[in-house]
């Protein structure tokens, strides 16, 4: 007979630090500033949910950490350092193991970015944000341009791997200024820069001006001619938009965020992470509660702090990773699309709209992968709706 030998699928590990030194107007991540912010009561209460995450899923190949906010570097190298070990100990690690933390340009976090490569952390993404003084006020940011120049410098002096964060699509911003604020940020960068087109969102204090009319974003030809734009000046730098809002030279993308775009497993723990992760058999789709002391007592009680673990079916594993892989360059590739979801690609896809899409150039069939063209990965907010049913 012949033996089955069960490969665990690799797994990606979410921590998502939930502290900022304030709060930006625009942004609705699970962000919550602190007189003082809890550091030990945080460094125990993530160490005991890993374990809690680890001893559920076994020992399988763990290819990248991701400290997300919040604000991470605000955190205690020591905590990152204990984490570290704790994941070392817990899965096995590979020789190309990419651990990556976000930072702010503010001088309390920068001074603490050696102890933190000295903790292990080799990749850092920096939420730079703006080049140009006054739409950094706009934003809210408490950072000037020089220290954000200053802080990408010395990142790049203590980090192997540097990419950093900007908004565009800012009310009121010309196709000629983004070009030029652009070029400058293309000759700070290193080889991974991640794009962001200002989106309004639910509950934010933007959300409120633009209600009321004081903040109003481009037109949609507009954007779409802005996103033309930061492919065209990023391509002359050599990076590449691998996703809708990522752009590296090849080689540089960032592994750990391709693991979510590929739909494959991770975890997420600390207040209100997700994850979604293979366990025996089943996709299971998993939500820890936001509000941090409430998660850190629920860890404290119970060892863990997740409030919802959901099986996923046939239908929702299909739809979510065509929402998320199309938005790559690469795609969706129908072999792996069979064997992660059960469902053949085309059956997950309305053909109408499939036929509809591919005569107007917004999709095509290459090497056994759908892709968004890039004009159709332009719109895919629209196109996604009609092609996902
Ligand atoms: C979790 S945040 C990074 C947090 C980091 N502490 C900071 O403040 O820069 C990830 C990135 O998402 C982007 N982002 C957040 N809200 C956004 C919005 N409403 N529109 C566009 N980009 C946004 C920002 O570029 C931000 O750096």
């Amino acid at each position: 007979m012949e033996t089955m030998i069960d490969v665990p699928e690799p797994l990606a590990l979410y921590i998502h630090w939930p502290f900022c030194l304030s709060r930006c107007p625009y942004c609705d991540f699970n962000a919550h500033v602190r007189d003082v912010i809890p550091q030990q009561r945080f460094r125990l209460t993530l160490r005991r949910e890993l374990v809690w995450e680890a001893e559920r899923l076994g020992r399988r190949p763990l290819r990248s950490i991701f400290f997300g906010g919040g604000t991470p570097s605000l955190m205690e190298p020591e905590t990152v350092r204990a984490l570290l070990e704790d994941a070392r100990a817990l899965f096995d690690i590979g020789g190309d193991f990419e651990v990556t933390l976000e930072a702010n340009p503010t001088s309390v976090e920068i001074s603490r970015l050696t102890e933190l490569r000295d903790a292990g952390v080799n990749r850092i993404s920096i939420g730079i944000q703006s080049l140009e003084a006054e739409p950094l006020a706009m934003l809210g940011r408490r950072h000037s341009v020089e220290q954000a120049i200053a802080a990408l410098e010395i990142a790049r002096s203590i980090f192997p791997r540097v990419s950093f964060d900007l908004i565009y699509a800012r009310p009121g911003q010309s196709i000629a200024a983004w070009r030029s604020e652009l070029r400058r940020a293309l000759s700070l960068a290193a080889d991974h820069l991640s794009l962001y087109q200002l989106t309004i969102e639910p509950g934010t204090k933007f959300e409120a001006l633009h209600r009321r009319g004081d903040i109003v974003l481009p037109e949609e030809d507009l954007a779409a001619a802005l996103y033309d734009a930061t492919e065209e000046e990023a391509a002359r730098f050599g990076l590449l938009p691998y996703e809708v809002s990522n752009y590296a030279k090849p080689g540089a993308e960032s592994r750990h965020n391709l693991q979510y775009w590929r739909y494959g497993d991770y975890a997420g723990i600390g207040p209100g992470a997700h994850g979604r992760l293979d366990l025996n058999g089943r996709l299971m789709a998993t939500r820890r509660h936001r509000a941090p002391e409430y998660w850190a007592d629920r860890v404290e009680r119970i060892g863990h702090g997740m409030t919802e673990e959901i099986a996923l079916d046939t239908g929702a594993m299909a739809r979510e990773m065509l929402l998320m892989g199309l938005r790559l360059a690469e795609g969706v590739p129908a072999e792996r699309f069979l064997a992660r979801t059960g469902c053949t690609l085309e059956s997950a896809i309305d053909a109408e709209a499939l036929r509809r899409a591919s005569e107007e150039g917004y999709v095509s069939w290459h090497d056994g992968r759908l892709i968004a063209t890039p004009e159709g990965r332009r719109r895919l907010d629209a196109l996604l709706p009609f092609l996902v049913t």
